[in-house]
């Protein structure tokens, strides 16, 4: 329901204005640590209204700014696609993009998404230290991440392809069917 409000830009500027007038009677007085988080809804009127392009590129600028990694992103050939596909790919991107931050210890992330109108491929290398023994002992619990990531490219009708990057580094290829957006509330 809130994603439909959200895809109307006016309704959406003006909920936007009231969570800011409401949170400004309070937010001068408030901790900086109790400040809302608007990240979620900012990557949601993103993906709604201007796509999955736009998302991972506001993800991909953020990620840099917070972390000073580089971040390279090209795209080719992409539109618009189902909201749970444009969504399970953005949520795939910003595990991957955690884990680059915990686990890496990288330099620079390239990400490239295209398709060629039946799929669509996200790709996301970093040139970190790569998948040791511990990520792969048979020791190690299941780990959600990567089931988490696993489980949305299946959902979406895909899967998902890791594979280590020569001299160091991982690379995560997700492959999905490029399924048109569903028809929405005129
Ligand atoms: N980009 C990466 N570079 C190096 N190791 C990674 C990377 N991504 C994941 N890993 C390894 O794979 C493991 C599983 O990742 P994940 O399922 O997301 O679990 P978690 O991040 O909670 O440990 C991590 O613990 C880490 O050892
Ligand atoms: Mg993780």
């Amino acid at each position: 329901m809130f994603s439909r409000i959200l895809r109307r830009p006016a309704l959406a500027i003006v909920i936007s204005l009231l969570i800011l007038f409401l949170g400004g009677l309070s937010i001068a007085t408030m901790p900086i640590s109790q400040f809302p988080d608007v990240a979620p809804v900012v990557v949601m009127v993103i993906l709604d209204d201007f796509g999955l392009e736009a998302g991972l590129q506001w993800l991909a600028e953020s990620f840099s700014q917070r972390t000073r990694l580089g971040v390279d992103l090209q795209a080719s050939g992409i539109g618009r696609y189902s909201d749970g596909t444009e969504t399970h790919l953005f949520r795939i991107a910003q595990e991957a993009f955690t884990n680059i931050l915990r686990h890496a210890a990288a330099r620079a992330v390239k990400v490239r998404l295209h398709s060629d109108g039946q799929r669509i491929v996200l790709h996301i290398e970093d040139d970190g230290r790569g998948l040791g023994p511990a990520a792969e002992g048979p020791t190690r619990p299941p780990s959600l991440g990567m089931t988490g990531i696993r489980a949305r490219a299946r959902q979406c009708g895909g899967d998902i392809e890791i594979s280590p990057v020569s001299p160091h580094g991982l690379r995560l290829v997700v492959t999905v069917p490029a399924r048109a957006p569903e028809a929405g509330p005129a």
